[in-house]
């Protein structure tokens, strides 16, 4: 992983090159690995995710005519447009930051110009929200560039601008939990959040000799193709089929009750995760191992037969892992490819990763990749000192 030091120093330096703007500020905002709770968020339920130390920088320069550039290391086209004629048909990756901007701007947050550039170590279409933690690196910076104060009212609106851009302008149906995450995380913890009541505290986690590895299977998942929204479809249907406000409120007679059977196994996922939530962070807190690896067995065992959002690799990785010494495995975030978490530990970290590696070259798969998920801080934004602001012509 590239250091966050280099990440800003090559964020603040491309403004440089490519604008002649001197940063004033450098936001950052994380990916997240999510350690259960999957597909609860849109189901008003739990969720468990963790803040990745790989993260986005945005650097960013103040204008005063409105004007509003954007480029990032990770994509050839730049942005360029103006604040006041930005909208929701924003395309492209330009979506996660001009429509970021626009929906800021909307909220009465941002109104003028600015120049910036984004770098980021999150790996991209591996289910890590490498896109929400550009949508918050840049809503961040945009704030710190327009002067203001991140308090918890502007997390609020950091994590809401987020979302209107995924939603709305990227038109990816998801359901927060990314950017909820990526602003409300504490180094060293994990998120409980609640979908219900809007609550989120932080979970310490007390690892001691274990960690969290997280396994990219490098099959590419996309949450605009369908998937992802036939899921939420179908989860819509069952809580209406049963009256009910949002499938939080279903208990597992009512579901077993439901007339389609593929409605009823989706809606089953949904009502067996959110039970696994709160028991996975007694089992954290304990250091009840073996609990941790029957709740991660339940879980995939779930996405793969219920909710249907596994992929042959990401089953392979996950068997692969437990059978190499993982005390639990399963796959996480979206599905339909992406990333496995395991927690397992720490000298067992070579062995696991290297039984993934070979069971998926025996398959005939791409290699994976691996990375350590130590539990980060999220987004923020840093003012660089007074006596580096503007040393070169703009
Ligand atoms: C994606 C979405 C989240 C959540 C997860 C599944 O990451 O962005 O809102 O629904 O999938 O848990």
């Amino acid at each position: 992983m590239l250091e966050p030091t280099d990440l800003t120093a090559r964020a603040i330096e491309a403004l440089r090159t490519t604008f002649g703007a001197e940063a004033t500020v450098v936001g950052r905002a994380p990916g997240r690995v999510n350690l259960i709770g999957e597909h609860t968020d849109y189901n008003a339920g739990l969720v468990l995710p963790v803040a990745l130390p790989h993260a986005t920088y945005a650097a960013a320069a103040p204008r005063t005519d409105g004007v509003i550039r954007i480029t990032s290391g990770q994509e050839p086209e730049p942005f360029t447009g103006h604040i006041d004629e930005l909208g929701p048909e924003i395309e492209g990756w330009a979506a996660y930051v001009a429509g970021v901007l626009w929906t800021l701007r909307e909220a009465g947050l941002v109104t003028d110009g600015l120049d910036m550039h984004l770098e980021s170590s999150v790996p991209l279409g591996a289910g890590l929200s490498s896109s929400a933690s550009v949508e918050c690196a840049t809503a961040v910076a945009a704030l710190g560039v327009a002067g203001r104060t991140l308090d918890e009212d502007l997390q609020r609106a950091v994590v809401a601008a987020g979302i209107r851009a995924e939603t709305e302008v990227a038109k990816a149906p998801t359901g927060g939990m990314d950017q909820s995450v990526a602003v409300f995380a504490e180094a060293g913890g994990a998120l409980l959040i609640d979908f219900d009541s809007g609550a989120h505290r932080n979970v310490p986690l007390a690892l001691g000799e274990r960690t969290i590895l997280v396994t990219d299977t490098r099959v590419k998942h996309q949450l605009t193709d369908g998937g992802y929204a036939s899921r939420r479809a179908q989860c819509e249907k069952a809580a209406a089929d049963l009256g009910l406000r949002s499938l939080r409120e279903a208990t597992l007679d009512q579901v077993e009750s439901l007339g389609d059977e593929v409605v009823r196994r989706r809606a089953r996922h949904i009502v067996t995760e959110i039970a696994r939530v709160e028991p996975t962070v007694s089992a954290l807190g304990s250091g009840d191992w073996a609990a941790i690896g029957d709740l991660f067995a339940a879980s995939h065992a779930s996405m793969r037969d219920d909710f249907e959002i596994s992929v042959p690799e990401l089953d392979l990785a996950v068997a692969t892992a437990v059978g190499a010494g993982a005390d639990g495995a399963r796959m996480t975030g979206g599905g339909f490819g992406g990333s496995i978490v395991s927690i397992l530990p720490l000298d067992a970290v070579d062995s696991v990763s290297a039984a993934i590696d070979k069971a998926f070259a025996e398959a005939g798969y791409g290699a994976p990749g691996h990375l350590i998920a130590s539990p980060s801080a999220g987004a923020m934004f840093t003012e660089l000192p007074f006596d580096k602001l503007r040393t070169s012509p703009r």
